[in-house]
């Protein structure tokens, strides 16, 4: 079971390696084979000498094909030329498998192509560095609850109510209740853990049936929510934009050969800082009419007014005290305009919109009855959550972070189906 990670190579100079890999290329001057071996954790140039190995295996060299797997041995030698600073004297070599026709090239590929082959894609160099950076992401996250005392609650995945709105719901049968809902949100359970708690998070699965076919909606995707007893809505921005510099700070100091692969320019993410500007959704609207928007005040702003909107800015910008007719029921009414509910979301910049939903919740038991009725939700299947606002109701306020739409945005990715391993779109339940 003996052998060595690529990543560690540099503390084996002078010193004899075994590797287990893929083939990523080769190349020959007939007395000398390179061959590119990948592990997952690095890529090292392997330089197989004639009449320094043995020649049976010296000739294995003609059967390999990219994307083999195999397994070699040889002594690490420094060399400011290759890309780690490293390559390996090769001594011995072992097929494992022979790849036949592997369908990824090096050639350019259309995007339905390598998302068609997506099990295979995940080996290129730029889902790789993506797929590290968004790891990464979700270590930040989690590391960042952990340390200021949140606790972790698992919302359910099968739920039995509404958690945002009817409009984009999957549907299952569930037994003699009849039907159960995919979750859109866990927060209507962390409402239910921070009487126990305090502060909550959730980090799970969420499905929407989004009916659009745009770059930023996936029909399944990953949400951090976090839920917080005794905050009001600035509070909640304040933890947002905490929360946001930490894990963006985290990614910059881990990632930098990824961002390298990506040719991302991270000096738009090195502006990610405290405070973020926040603006309300009237000051909003009319900036946006300003720049040519057809907006009008009551609508939820579309996906082209938030591009519109981040770039007026280099930070990520709060939009807060949204008209309740295009936001959850959850929401807290506004104390003086009863138009309004206390909420925000923030929007990221260079155009990427929209990454966090917040707002402070509907605490008080007779509105939200009035709320839920309005938006001809059943009753019954609240009650659980409307005795929340019976026993030691207080305010309190969340919120929720797309974990994709925050790769997207953190890689600088033109299209969000990039930023998780096995898209869902619309179009695409394979593979
Ligand atoms: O704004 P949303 O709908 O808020 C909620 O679900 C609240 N329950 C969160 C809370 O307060 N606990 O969704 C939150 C975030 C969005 O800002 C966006 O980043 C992401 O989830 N999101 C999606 N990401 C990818 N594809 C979709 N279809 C998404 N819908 C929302
Ligand atoms: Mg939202």
């Amino acid at each position: 079971m003996k052998f060595n990670y690529i990543e560690d190579i540099s503390k084996f100079e002078g010193q004899k390696v075994t590797i287990k890999g893929w083939l990523a290329n080769k190349s020959s001057k007939g007395k000398i084979h390179f061959l590119w071996i990948r592990d997952g954790t690095g890529i090292i140039q392997g330089v197989m000498v004639k009449g320094e190995v043995d020649d049976q295996i010296f000739g294995l060299y003609d059967r390999l094909t990219q994307e083999s797997s195999l397994e070699v041995s040889g002594t690490v030698r420094k060399d400011s030329r290759a890309p780690g600073g490293f390559e390996l004297t090769l001594s011995d070599l072992k097929i494992i498998q022979i790849a036949q026709d592997y369908p990824i090239t090096p050639k350019l590929h259309g995007s339905t192509f390598l998302f068609d082959h997506r099990h295979l894609y995940l080996r290129s160099k730029r889902p790789h560095a993506v797929l590290k950076v968004r790891n990464e992401l979700i270590w930040a996250i989690r590391e960042y609850f952990y340390k200021n005392r949140f606790v972790l609650i698992d919302t359910p995945i099968l739920t039995g109510a509404v958690g945002e709105t009817t409009t984009t719901l999957f549907e299952t049968k569930y037994y003699d209740e009849g039907k159960a809902y995919l979750a859109q949100t866990g927060q209507l359970y962390l409402e239910s853990a921070i009487a126990s708690f305090g502060k909550v998070y959730c980090f799970g699965p969420t499905f929407r049936a989004e009916k659009c076919k745009t770059r930023r909606h996936l029909n399944e995707f990953w949400m951090i929510e976090a839920e917080e007893a005794f905050y009001d809505n600035d509070n909640n921005m304040d933890l947002q934009e905490d929360f946001t510099v930490h894990i963006v700070n985290w990614v910059l100091d881990k990632c930098q050969d990824e961002f390298k692969e990506m040719e991302r320019d991270v000096s738009a993410l090195e502006k990610v800082k405290k405070p973020f500007p926040r603006i309300s959704y009237d000051e909003a609207v009319e900036r946006l009419q300003k720049a040519g928007s057809g907006i009008h005040w009551g609508i939820d702003l579309g996906g082209t007014d938030e591009t519109i909107l981040t770039k007026m800015f280099e930070r990520p910008v709060f939009v807060y005290n949204y008209p309740k007719s295009c936001k959850a029921f959850y929401m807290k009414p506004h104390p003086e305009r009863r138009e309004l509910v206390l909420c925000s979301d923030l929007l990221a910049p260079e155009g990427y919109g929209e990454i966090i939903g917040g707002s402070e919740r509907n605490d008080d038991y007779d509105s939200l009855v009035e709320r839920i009725k309005e938006e001809n939700l059943p009753l019954d299947a609240y009650k659980w959550y409307l005795e929340l606002r019976k026993y030691g109701s207080v305010p309190h306020s969340g919120f929720g972070l797309g974990v994709e739409r925050t790769v997207t945005w953190i890689c600088g990715l033109s299209h969000i189906r990039e930023s998780i391993p096995f898209p869902r779109t619309i179009y695409r339940l394979y593979p």
